[in-house]
């Protein structure tokens, strides 16, 4: 039997997904910006995304002079925004060095780009032979090693990159079709709960098909504990022209950067904001991150005078060039 990347590299070539509008390209700026659009969100999703950055920002230095309130508006309903901030903090980063570094090993050093996706980037563009382990690859791997280790432990994980390195193409020019095979084989064949391991090109010595353990492993590790979360949110209308009372996040934490309505801790709190000015309660908003879910209750009201604290009115026309998280783009109808 040929080795697993030589299999692999003709997989990849005939049934690997070949029509990605990033496929096949050799160019690290638009090969970084699809994985990093790639790392929490879904092909499907990502293609508009994309095309709607290369349009406005055809390439790194253009990304790295616009404001990041534009970069932020642009990433709007990708979520996880630390990215789009690491995105264009990385883009002025790269601009200030005069291009991109040549190597994995300096790529990693940037804002937002981990040893995964510099090593993605740096097999795409340079053929560097180096492995990758992203979720999907490390499904695949430790499935077709039968490895037993819990991957939430460092030391664990040590042995899998070690492993992953031992497998690599010999051939550096195999590298771009090796790399996107690994990916595309954990998307369309190895999948989670239901992988088609008869239609797998390493089926026949993968070692926890040959145990019939391809749905144990990867091990799963400590089960992350979700939490709940729930905000009373006031949408603040001026019956003059229907201009809505937005307010930016601090550039921590959830929707870190983005504009959303005032958030309260609970419903009375919200109503001593409101004072005297009649509440409409709407239908209450279910969305969910990584580590919570979180029930937003909206609730509109008429604004006639007084103080509103931080924040600024934004006419219904404006709202598209501010960073509204998605529930919010919906709830406005922007
Ligand atoms: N996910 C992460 N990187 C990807 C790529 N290059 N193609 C498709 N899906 C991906």
């Amino acid at each position: 039997m040929s080795p697993l990347s030589e299999r692999l590299v003709a997989w990849q070539r005939s049934q690997g997904r070949s029509a990605l509008p990033w496929s096949g390209s050799r160019d690290p700026y638009r090969v970084w910006l699809s994985e990093v659009m790639l790392q929490q969100t879904q092909v499907a999703t990502v293609r508009a995304y994309y095309r709607r950055f290369l349009e406005r920002f055809a390439d790194v230095q253009q990304l790295a002079q616009a404001p990041l309130d534009e970069v932020l508006a642009l990433w709007a309903g990708l979520g996880y925004y630390s990215r789009a901030r690491n995105l264009h903090a990385c883009a002025q980063a790269v601009a200030a060095q005069g291009g991109w570094p040549r190597s994995s090993a300096e790529l990693e050093r940037l804002p937002g780009i981990g040893r995964s996706t510099a090593r993605a980037i740096a097999a795409f563009c340079w053929d560097e032979r180096v492995s990758i382990l992203d979720g999907n690859v490390r499904r695949v791997l430790a499935r077709w090693l039968a490895f037993d280790e819990d991957l939430s432990g460092t030391a664990a994980q040590r042995r899998l990159w070690a492993e992953a390195d031992a497998l690599l193409p010999e051939r550096a020019e195999h590298m771009p079709a090796y790399t996107q095979g690994l990916m595309d084989l954990g998307a369309l064949i190895c999948t989670p709960r239901q992988p088609r391991c008869d239609d797998c090109p390493l089926a026949a010595d993968c070692r926890a098909r040959g145990a019939n353990r391809q749905l144990e492993l990867p091990l799963r590790s400590r089960k992350l504990r979700r939490g709940v979360r729930e905000n009373w949110w006031l949408w603040w209308q001026r019956p003059a022209d229907g201009a809505v009372w937005l307010q930016q996040r601090p550039p921590r934490g959830v929707w870190a950067g983005l504009w959303t309505l005032p958030l309260y801790d609970s419903e009375a709190e919200l109503e001593a904001a409101a004072g005297s000015a009649g509440l409409e309660p709407l239908p209450r908003i279910k969305h969910a991150l990584t580590h919570f879910d979180w029930t937003l209750h909206p609730r509109r009201a008429l604004w006639r005078d007084g103080p509103l604290g931080e924040g600024r009115w934004v006419a219904a026309e404006a709202l598209a060039s501010y960073g509204l998280p998605a529930p919010l783009k919906q709830l406005l109808g922007a």
